[in-house]
C-alpha cells in the first residue's frame, strides 16, 4: 500500500512541476480542481491591473475557468468590438437576468436590475425627469448651495488648521448629502467639519458593502448565511430594513406635501426627483399604476436605484480626478487658466451652467480621469441564446459575460502608446 501512495505522490508531483513548467510564462493558469481563482487571490490587491494584463495577453477576450466545484465560469472580454457586439448590434440577446437580480436584490425592481419592457419604461420616464427645466434649475442649486455652504468652507477649515483629512470621504459624505437632497428632497447633513455618523448614510453603505460581498464568495455560501441570518447577510436585512423604513417615510411625506401645494395652487420649492416621478407617474395614462401600495413599492426601487448609482460613482470619480490634477500641475494650471477666462466676473465667480458647460478643457479632464480610474471598472450581462463574437469565441446560452471598463481605457491599441499618461489634450479635436 505504502508503495503505491509513493507511486501515486510521485506522479502528481511530476504532473505540478510539468504543468507549472508549461503554463508558467502565462499570466494565469487553469490549474486542475482549482481553475484560475489562485492567480486572481494572488493579485487581489491590484486586481485592475492584473486582469488588464492577462485580457492584453489574451487579446482582449478570456475564458475564465473557476474551481470545479463553483459555477464561477465566465468570459472576460475588454475587447471593444466584442463589448460594442454585446451591448449595442446584439443586444437584444444580452440581458442582466435572475442571478444578477439575486446579487443586486436590494436594488429592488429599479432599473439597473431590470430588462426588455421595464427597462426601456423607467428609462424614459428617467430621461424626462432629468430633463424637466424645474429639476434643472433644482439641480444648480442644490449642487452650488453644497459646494458653496458645505464644501468649500471644509477644505478650508482643513488647511487653514493644517488636520490630515481622507478626501474620498469628504466627497462620500458631499455626493451622499447632494444626491440625497436630488432625489428625496431631504438632505441628511453628513457633510460637516464634525464628520458625524449619520445613520443613513451608514445602512446605506452596509447595503453596498453586502452587495460586493455577494460578488466575491461562492453563490452557495452567501445564500447560506440568507437562509442562516448570520454574517453578512443578517447585517444586510438590518440596514435594508432601516433604509425601507426612512425610504418609505420619505416617500409618504412627499405624497402629502404634493396634494398639498396642488390644493393651494402653489410652485414645489424643492423639484427633486421623487416629485417629478409621482408627478410624470399621476401625468400617465391610467393614473397610478395598480394602487398606491405597488406605486411606493415602484418609487422605493426608483429612489433607491438613484441614490446608489450617483453616490459612489461621483464620490470615486471625484477623489481620482483630484488627485491626478494635484499630482499634474500642468493640467491644474490650464484648468484655473481657462476657470478664470470664462467664470471670473469683477473678481467673483459666476456658477451659470451655461458658462460652466464652456469649459472645455475641464471636461476633457474630466474624461480622461474616468478613463485612467472609471469608478465602475467591470460589469456583467449574461447571454440568453448562443452567440458567436466578432472576434470569434463562441457564446453559450446562460453564459456570463464580464466587461472591463478598467481594461478598455488603458488599452494601446484604442489609446496610443502613452495610454498610461493622464493626457486631457486627447479629448479635444
Ligand atoms: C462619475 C459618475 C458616473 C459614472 C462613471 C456612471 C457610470 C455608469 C455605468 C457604467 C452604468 C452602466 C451602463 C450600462 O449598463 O449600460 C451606469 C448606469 C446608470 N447610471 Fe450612472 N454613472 C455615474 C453617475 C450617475 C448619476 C449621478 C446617476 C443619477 C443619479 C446615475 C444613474 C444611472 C442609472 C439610472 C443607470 C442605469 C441606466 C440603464 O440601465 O440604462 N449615474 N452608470
Amino acid at each position: 500500500m505504502l508503495w503505491y501512495a509513493e507511486v501515486i505522490a510521485a506522479f502528481l508531483c511530476f504532473l505540478f512541476i510539468w504543468h507549472w513548467r508549461w503554463t508558467k510564462h502565462l499570466p494565469i493558469i487553469n490549474w486542475p480542481l482549482f481553475g484560475m481563482l489562485p492567480g486572481l487571490l494572488k493579485n487581489a490587491l491590484h486586481v485592475h491591473e492584473y486582469t488588464t494584463r492577462v485580457l492584453k495577453h489574451y487579446g482582449g477576450t478570456l475564458e475564465f475557468k473557476g474551481p470545479w466545484f463553483t459555477d464561477m465560469e465566465f468570459v472576460f472580454i475588454s475587447d471593444p468590438a466584442n463589448i460594442h457586439h454585446i451591448l449595442s448590434r446584439n443586444y437584444s440577446n444580452y440581458h442582466k437576468g435572475p442571478k444578477f437580480r439575486e446579487v443586486f436584490e436590494p436594488y429592488g425592481d429599479g432599473i439597473i436590475n431590470s430588462d426588455f419592457d421595464s427597462w426601456r419604461y423607467q428609462r424614459r420616464l428617467i430621461q424626462s425627469m432629468v430633463k424637466n427645466n424645474k429639476f434643472e434649475s433644482f439641480l444648480e442649486k442644490v449642487s452650488r448651495g453644497k459646494v458653496e455652504s458645505g464644501l468649500i468652507p471644509i477644505l478650508d477649515h482643513m488647511s487653514s488648521t493644517g488636520i490630515e483629512v481622507d478626501l474620498q470621504e469628504i466627497f462620500q459624505r458631499y455626493t451622499f448629502d447632494n444626491v440625497c437632497f436630488l432625489v428625496l428632497g431631504f438632505d441628511p447633513k453628513c457633510l460637516s467639519i464634525e464628520f458625524p455618523q449619520v445613520a443613513h448614510a451608514k445602512a446605506f453603505d452596509q447595503m453596498g458593502q453586502s452587495v460586493f460581498y455577494r460578488h466575491v464568495v461562492p453563490e452557495i455560501c452567501w445564500k447560506l448565511q440568507r437562509w442562516l441570518q448570520i454574517g453578512e447577510e443578517k447585517k444586510l436585512r438590518i440596514a435594508w430594513k432601516f433604509f425601507d423604513e426612512f425610504l418609505y417615510q420619505c416617500i409618504s411625506s412627499k405624497r402629502e406635501e404634493i396634494t398639498r401645494i396642488k390644493a393651494q395652487k402653489m410652485e414645489e420649492a424643492n423639484f427633486d426627483l421623487l416629485t417629478a416621478c409621482i408627478e410624470l407617474e399621476q401625468d400617465e395614462e391610467g393614473g397610478e399604476m395598480d394602487g398606491s401600495t405597488k406605486s411606493n413599492k415602484f418609487l422605493r426601487d426608483m429612489a433607491f436605484v438613484l441614490i446608489g448609482a450617483g453616490r459612489d460613482t461621483i464620490s470615486s470619480g471625484l477623489t481620482w480626478f483630484l488627485w491626478l490634477v494635484t499630482t499634474h500641475p500642468s493640467v491644474e494650471a490650464k484648468i484655473l487658466q481657462e476657470m478664470r477666462e470664462h467664470l471670473l466676473v469683477n473678481n467673483e465667480i459666476n456658477w451659470d451652467i451655461k458658462e460652466i458647460s464652456k469649459l472645455v478643457y475641464l471636461h476633457a479632464a474630466i474624461c480622461e480621469s474616468l478613463r485612467l480610474f472609471p469608478p465602475i471598472p467591470f460589469e456583467h450581462l449574461y447571454s440568453i441564446d448562443s452567440d458567436i463574437l466578432p472576434s470569434g469565441h463562441p457564446i453559450g446560452p446562460r453564459t456570463k459575460i464580464l466587461y472591463s471598463l478598467y481594461a478598455m481605457g488603458r488599452t494601446e491599441s484604442i489609446w496610443g502608446e502613452d495610454f498610461i499618461e493622464f493626457k486631457p489634450e486627447r479629448w479635444i479635436s
